[in-house]
């Protein structure tokens, strides 16, 4: 699209103690009364976790053998539907979910766990929630910002940071994100609750227990190639999962798969950024046995 036929950037306000755009949730009532099957899973995350990342995995260990022309055919956001999403004269999240012919359903949210449509709970299902350290995320939200016209604008990375910290950004706040999704991993035994780091680490080993959570066992081989297919290189190349298709991201600005690195932070924080991060970052987190790693 010529920018000129693009909306205005969104504009942030609280929605329930939480910043949103209208982009999630002009569409509120219907997302909350989507219906979920108890063979659902849902993948949510924090933006910039590594939900494509895991999205795709997912789809490769359900459909990679029996429908591999999908994998090369549709591009991941329409494999994997984001729920919450609405955007004028675009079929709504809400009804991609309901008109996938897939089953499992892989749907994937951004929602803070108490917004979660109350079906998913209803139907015991699986849920499947990454998490990435806060200062990765918040890079890797200010390029997503930057590229991305249904983001708000994200400005120059020193207000940028100053709003991540106090939780102006789109699906509030970082901090109060992965801790609520936390403490809903201790009663909700369906969840596993997994690292960005982690998957940079091992992938193979992050693969293999996401399939123990979903008692599924490919063969050595099949897990090998699910392995390199989700590399970064691979996925960064790949037109179904680089959202090359998508004309509201700039990829000339900034990639959507981009760097994929534990610690690039490092590369946009000043000392006097970290350490003033730093001091915050422990008000927020204590009284939590989650812990990140910004490096590895
Ligand atoms: P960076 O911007 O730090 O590179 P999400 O899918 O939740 O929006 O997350 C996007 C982030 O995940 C981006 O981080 C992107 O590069 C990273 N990512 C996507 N696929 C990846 C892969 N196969 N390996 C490593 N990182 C990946």
């Amino acid at each position: 699209l010529p920018w000129m036929e693009l909306p205005p950037r969104p504009k942030l306000f609280d929605f329930h103690g939480v910043s949103m755009t209208k982009c999630f949730t002009d569409n509120w009532d219907n997302v909350q009364n989507v219906k979920a099957r108890p063979d659902d899973i849902l993948i949510a995350t924090y933006p910039k976790a590594g939900t494509t990342w895991v999205s795709q995995i997912l789809d490769l260990l359900y459909f990679g053998q029996t429908s591999p022309e999908r994998q090369s055919s549709i591009p991941i956001h329409m494999r994997v539907p984001f729920l919450d999403l609405c955007r004028p004269s675009q079929p709504t999240g809400k009804d991609l979910v309901d008109q996938l012919p897939t089953s499992p359903r892989l749907i994937k949210s951004h929602l803070p766990v108490q917004f979660v449509p109350k079906s998913f709970w209803e139907q015991n299902c699986r849920i499947v929630y990454v998490a990435r350290n806060a200062k990765d995320t918040a890079v890797s939200y200010f390029h997503f910002g930057r590229m991305n016209m249904f983001q708000p604008e994200p400005g120059e990375w020193s207000s940028f940071l100053q709003h991540f910290i106090q939780g102006e950004v789109v699906f509030g706040s970082w901090y109060d994100h992965v801790r609520g999704w936390w403490e809903k991993k201790q009663t909700h035994s369906k969840l596993h609750y997994m690292f960005y780091e982690d998957l940079i680490e091992d992938t193979g080993r992050e693969i293999d227990r996401l399939c123990s959570f979903l008692g599924l066992s490919p063969s050595a081989e099949e897990r090998e190639r699910i392995r390199g297919a989700v590399q970064f290189d691979n996925m960064k190349k790949n037109k179904m999962t680089n959202y090359s298709t998508v004309p509201s991201m700039d990829l000339k600005v900034s990639s959507f798969i981009r760097k994929g690195k534990v610690g690039d932070w490092k590369n946009h924080f000043t000392v006097a950024q970290s350490e003033q991060f730093d001091e915050d970052y422990k008000k927020k987190m204590k009284n939590t046995t989650l812990q990140f790693r910004t490096e590895i």
